[in-house]
């Protein structure tokens, strides 16, 4: 019997961790750069929690949820995002105030139930952030700023922001009347997901990816048009905040995002190096959740990163960190049963200086030590057979020039430093 990842999951290879520890290392130092501090919640959560959240007619919540029961029948879901998670856990901790700002983040994996394609799958990975405390445009561009650093730390070029305001609870229902005034003629002939987003969320009809939905999609009106004051007013500034930053974008009407939770701004940033998955990352402002979740009036706006897309860019475009190659120091070739003990005691001193050291395992000739000692990076072999051992000292070879000295055993230590 043989056995396989699940469908929609991946290995990540020995071969590939090097580009992720790199990512996570660029993303943590931009994070803490900007003021952010890392947060790490559970894989599961009630499901209520994302239902409340996320909102039950969007299709993370109707079609993509890993939901199971556990041994108390209590009903579970691997998190699918990390936005509510994030909300729950600070207030259930009192991370947030009216009075002041909160800047939290995160890097794990998510779950959700999707057909699986290149750039979509059901474990991927997300890294993100949410702030806590204030409804400034400002703080809206800095958050977009902040997220389009991760990428420029990367070295990723080619980029594009779309940019949409939702409305809040105020001017929203004239846009959902709009929309139905808009849809109530062709809707007979859309989808059946369309067919019931009508009646319950009509917003989510411009989510529908189904192509015959797309010309009536098309035509729908914008909800810029139908925004209150406040609205409108937050929009302008944060336009205004990204044209003193130098940051290029183009209106998105269609940018409703999957998730009911957001108010006013909502953002996406696509990539030109991928296929039909472009959205590297996306987010938003949600005015209204923590309050929806049990806490105060806060207001708050975040956004996440898809990792395998970025990981994706970066095995493509070859931008590689040089520092983040793997590579031993020392390979310590050993012949002979002394010469394998002494080699064990020196490897355990050389690892305490902090310096990575490796040896055989599996009794090689030293021919064969030797490639394995190249195909690990070592840039020095010492080698200790039973001559080595009679004079107390081993060959220390440079692996780059094959330059050879003798080195006493107690002096190694000295000449690796
Ligand atoms: P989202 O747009 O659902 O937003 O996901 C953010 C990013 O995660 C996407 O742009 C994409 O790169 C990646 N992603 C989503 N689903 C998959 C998948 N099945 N396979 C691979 N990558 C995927 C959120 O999750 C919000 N919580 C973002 C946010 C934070 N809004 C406010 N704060």
């Amino acid at each position: 019997m043989k056995y396989s990842v699940p469908r929609g999951t991946k290995d990540i290879l020995p071969q590939e961790t090097p580009i992720w520890q790199h990512l996570e290392a660029v993303f943590r130092r931009v994070f803490s750069l900007f003021g952010y501090q890392e947060v790490r919640t559970p894989i599961f959560e009630s499901t209520e929690l994302f239902a409340r959240s996320i909102g039950t007619t969007t299709d993370i919540v109707a079609k993509e949820m890993y939901e199971f029961k556990d041994r108390k029948g209590r009903s579970l879901t691997l998190r699918p995002e990390e936005t509510a998670p994030v909300v729950r856990a600070a207030l259930e901790n009192n991370l947030i105030s009216p009075d002041n700002v909160t800047k939290l983040y995160y890097i794990g994996p998510m779950f959700r139930y999707e057909r699986p394609q290149a750039g979509r799958q059901r474990q991927f990975h997300q890294a993100g952030v949410e702030v806590f405390g204030s409804n400034s445009p400002s703080l809206d561009a800095e958050v977009i700023l902040l997220n389009l650093e991760l990428f420029k730390g990367l070295g990723i070029r080619d980029l594009g922001l779309n940019l949409n305001s939702v409305g809040c609870s105020k001017c929203r229902p004239n846009y959902t009347k709009n929309l139905q005034e808009h849809f109530k003629e062709n809707i007979k002939n859309m989808c059946e997901d369309c067919r019931t987003r009508f009646e319950h969320n009509p917003l989510r009809i411009l989510d529908c990816k189904n192509a015959n939905c797309q010309q009536t999609i098309e035509a729908a009106p914008a909800s810029i048009n139908t925004l209150c004051d406040e609205c409108r007013d937050h929009l302008n500034e944060l336009m205004k905040f990204l044209k003193i930053a130098g940051v290029e974008y183009v209106i998105n009407n269609r940018l409703v995002r999957g998730l009911d939770y957001y108010t006013k701004t909502t953002f996406e940033i696509t990539s030109n190096a991928l296929g039909a998955q472009n959205a590297v990352s996306g987010g938003g402002r949600y005015d209204n959740l923590v309050e929806q979740l049990g806490g105060k009036a806060i207001p708050a706006v975040g956004f996440a990163v898809g990792m395998e897309r970025i990981v994706e860019i970066l095995k493509k475009s070859e931008i590689r960190n040089q520092k983040s190659e793997q590579g031993i120091i020392l390979f310590l070739a050993t012949m002979g049963e002394e010469g394998q003990v002494k080699g064990f005691e020196l490897l355990k001193e050389i690892r305490s200086l902090g310096i990575a050291a490796e040896m055989d395992y599996l009794g090689k000739s030293l021919k064969a030590q030797l490639k394995v000692a190249d195909r690990l990076g070592a840039k020095y072999v010492y080698i200790i057979g039973d001559d080595e051992i009679a004079k107390e000292s081993g060959i220390l070879k440079t692996m780059a020039t094959s330059e050879q000295q003798e080195v006493k055993f107690e002096l190694l230590k000295e000449a690796l430093k």
